[in-house]
């Protein structure tokens, strides 16, 4: 039996992906790059803050034309926007089936770490009144690489003393996908297995993750 959950936070655990998208789509508008349509988010999802903005320049040759002040400057300009856009996320905003989920995991004494590559994840889980139910949170700012290598699942499982082959990992992102998977842990996907990989197991709502469906995935694998 699995001893872990590694959850990823933005587009599993509530719509925040969707915020990330609409404050780069913004950034990308102001700078006139154009591209970045929901196709393109896709390689926008699970990775850094630094790498989503140095994608974005790429679309239009344009990595080289700022300084390093310049550029961190956009990234702020980024998360300003992005930080306005989740002022509002409240406990009713956590998608359906998950506080379910994270009582039973706590219920069966299932350790429950967060995995997510944003430095606002402890800011949402507050909002979300969903805190005290994480054993860990990774810090992103401290794993050397970003998704898609394995360190912030790594870091998550390590926090909760729990080996990676002994952990699912739960996300929305191809990049996130390929870090559980690099980690060793087991992959669940949430969105379609278009995006995410014909491999794995992948659910197209939360309201499917149950411990039940986790426990069956695990089993199927572990055979
Ligand atoms: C990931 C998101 O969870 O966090 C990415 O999927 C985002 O879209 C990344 O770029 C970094 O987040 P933040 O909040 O630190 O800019
Ligand atoms: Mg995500």
């Amino acid at each position: 039996m699995f001893k872990a959950v590694l959850f990823d936070l933005d587009g599993v655990i509530t719509d925040t992906a969707e915020y990330h998208y609409q404050a780069w789509r913004t950034l990308a508008e102001e700078l006139g790059i154009e591209g970045v349509n929901r196709t393109f988010n896709e390689q926008l999802k699970g990775i850094s803050r630094d790498d989503s903005l140095r994608k974005i320049l790429s679309l239009a040759n344009r990595e080289n034309d700022f300084s390093a002040a310049e550029f961190s400057a956009l990234t702020q300009r980024k998360n300003d926007n992005y930080l306005q856009k989740i002022q509002k996320v409240s406990p009713a905003d956590v998608y359906p089936g998950i506080l379910e989920l994270l009582q039973e995991l706590k219920d069966n004494g299932i350790k429950i770490s967060l995995a997510s590559a944003s430095k606002n994840g402890p800011i949402l889980l507050e909002r979300m009144a969903l805190t005290s139910y994480f054993d860990f949170i990774a810090n992103p700012e401290e794993v050397a690489a970003s998704k898609p290598a394995p360190d912030i699942f790594q870091a998550a499982a390590a926090g909760v003393g729990v080996s990676t082959d002994e952990a699912i990992g739960i996300e929305d992102a191809q990049a996130g996908i390929s870090a559980i998977k690099a980690a060793g842990s087991l992959p669940v996907g949430v969105g379609r297995k278009e995006e995410l990989g014909s491999d794995i197991a992948a659910v197209s709502r939360t309201d499917f993750l149950t411990l039940a469906y986790l426990t069956e995935i695990w089993e199927k694998n572990k055979i």
